[in-house]
């Protein structure tokens, strides 16, 4: 596990987005394709910017790029809350990416069903598109109360590993969510996670310092993954400067 830390979020998405362009070259190099779940929330807002931006953009073959989601909000995907509407209007919709690489979590026609029905799906479209491989990289955030994707403190659906997607409830803003579970936010050939902002240093140090049970999600996920990366601003790493690489 690395942790780096950058003075502010504008470098930390600088550097992610070289990480993200990385990856995505490595895997179309030596699979033919990228693989990658994208994070919800507002943080990595700026990077999905970053790569349809110069010269980012040219650097990766985005036809050979296929998008998935960690976690989402069970609204419409035109909601502006829906983590699908944040990628599309950062990130998918200015790329002009095919519809046949973006694969919803939560669609419109999910909205007739119910959450559990919705992961059910996902779980069927998830193991039919990685054909037993692995997602080359899961991007991250992590709440002020240490969840990740929609892994909340102290839920069951912390303890699954049979099943890849499951639903879930956010005891804070939208309330019926789904989520990868552990298993595939863990066994991705990469989890980057991208934290900025003071009012995640104190659950950052948890992860990074308390013993396994008592850590928070996102410090479970980062433990148990094959191999995950911490990108953070200063303010958010200001109790463990001990423990970072400077970015
Ligand atoms: C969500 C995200 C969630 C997010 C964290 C951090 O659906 O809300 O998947 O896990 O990454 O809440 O959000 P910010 O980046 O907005 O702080």
């Amino acid at each position: 596990m690395s942790v780096r830390s950058f003075p502010d979020l504008s470098r930390l998405s600088r550097a992610a987005a070289d990480f993200f362009i990385k990856s995505a070259r490595e895997a179309i190099a030596d699979r033919g394709e990228f693989k990658v779940a994208l994070a919800g929330g507002n943080t990595p807002k700026a990077l999905y910017s970053l790569l349809t931006s110069e010269p980012f953009v040219e650097y990766v073959e985005w036809p050979k790029v296929k998008f998935f989601f960690g976690d989402e909000r069970f609204i419409s995907p035109s909601d502006e809350q829906s983590n699908e509407h944040t990628a599309r209007s950062y990130l998918l919709t200015p790329l002009k990416i095919n519809e046949s690489q973006i694969f919803s979590m939560v669609s419109d026609a999910d909205m007739s069903s119910t959450p559990a029905a919705a992961a059910n799906r996902y779980e069927h479209v998830f193991k039919e598109q990685l054909k037993g491989e692995e997602l080359d990289l899961v991007l991250l955030g992590m709440g002020d109360d240490g969840h990740t994707a929609s892994l909340f403190p102290g839920i069951a659906e912390l303890q699954e590993r049979a099943k890849d997607v499951v639903a879930t409830i956010s005891p804070k803003g939208v309330r019926d969510r789904v989520t990868l579970t552990i298993p595939p936010l863990t066994q991705a050939q990469c989890t980057l996670f991208l934290v900025g902002g003071a009012d995640k240093a104190v659950k950052l140090r948890e992860c990074l310092t308390a013993p396994m049970s008592e850590k928070p999600p996102a410090g479970v996920v980062a433990a148990l993954a094959k191999r995950a990366v911490w990108y953070v601003d200063d303010a958010a790493s200001d109790l463990v400067q001990d423990l970072c690489e400077r970015g």
